[in-house]
C-alpha cells in the first residue's frame, strides 16, 4: 500500500481498500501460541478478524461466549483486531465479510498435510487464499488440548496461556474435584 494512503482513502483514481484477513479456530481456549500468530498477523493487515468456530459436532470445554471473552481480553491492546463467532464454512464467512485471506499458524510439519488440504480446498471453493505463518519455536509444542489436560490434573499452565485463561482453567479444574460444583463441558449446540 502507498505509505501515505489510509485504508479506504483514494489517491488519484486509486482507492486503497483495507487489507483484511481472518484467523479462524476453535480457541478452546486461546493459548499463547494462538496469540503469537494473531499479534503477528495483526501487524501485517489493516483489519484482522479472529473468528471463533461454533462446532456442533465436537464438545468443547468452554462455551463459545467464554472463549470469545477470553480472546477479547487477551487481544485488548490490538485496535485492528476484532473477535467474531461463526458457524458453517470459513469461506462463506470470508465471502460475507469481504475477507480474501485466511491466516493459519503452523507448529510442525505434522500440521502441514491437513492445513495444505484445507487451504487448497478453500481456494478451490471460493478463491480465498491461506497465509501460513510458522509459529514461534517457543510455542511449537503448544496445543489447547494439552493445556486442558494439564490444567485438569492440576498442572501449571501459567506460562502457556493468558492470565484470564489460566484463571478459568483453574476454576474449571477445581469445580471438577470431589466437593467442587462439577462444572459442565461447553457444547456449541448450547452456545
Ligand atoms: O482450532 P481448530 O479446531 O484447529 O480450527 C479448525 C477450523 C475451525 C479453523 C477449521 O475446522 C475450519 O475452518 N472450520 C470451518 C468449517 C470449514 O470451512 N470446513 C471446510 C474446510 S476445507
Amino acid at each position: 500500500m502507498n505509505a501515505s494512503a489510509q485504508p479506504g482513502a483514494s489517491v488519484g483514481d486509486r482507492v486503497f481498500l483495507p487489507r483484511r484477513a481472518v484467523c479462524p479456530g476453535s480457541f478452546d481456549p486461546v493459548t499463547n501460541g494462538h496469540l503469537d500468530i494473531i499479534n503477528r498477523a495483526a501487524d501485517l493487515y489493516d483489519e484482522l478478524v479472529v473468528a471463533v468456530f461454533i462446532n456442533m459436532t465436537k464438545s468443547s470445554l468452554f462455551m463459545v461466549d467464554e472463549r470469545r471473552e477470553m480472546l477479547t481480553e487477551a487481544i485488548a491492546a490490538k485496535p485492528n483486531v476484532r473477535i467474531d463467532v461463526f458457524q458453517g464454512l470459513v469461506v462463506d464467512y470470508c465471502r460475507a465479510h469481504q475477507i480474501p485471506v485466511i491466516v493459519k499458524g503452523l507448529r510442525a510439519i505434522s500440521d502441514f498435510d491437513y492445513e495444505l488440504q484445507m487451504a487448497q480446498m478453500n481456494r478451490g471453493l471460493a478463491g480465498v487464499d491461506t497465509l501460513f505463518m510458522p509459529t514461534n519455536p517457543e510455542y511449537s509444542f503448544l496445543a489447547s488440548s494439552l493445556v486442558k489436560e494439564i490444567a485438569n490434573w492440576g498442572g501449571d499452565v501459567t506460562a502457556l496461556v493468558p492470565p484470564l485463561v489460566n484463571k478459568r482453567l483453574a476454576e474449571r479444574a477445581a469445580s471438577r474435584r470431589p466437593g467442587g460444583t462439577g462444572g459442565s463441558e461447553g457444547s456449541d449446540g448450547g452456545g
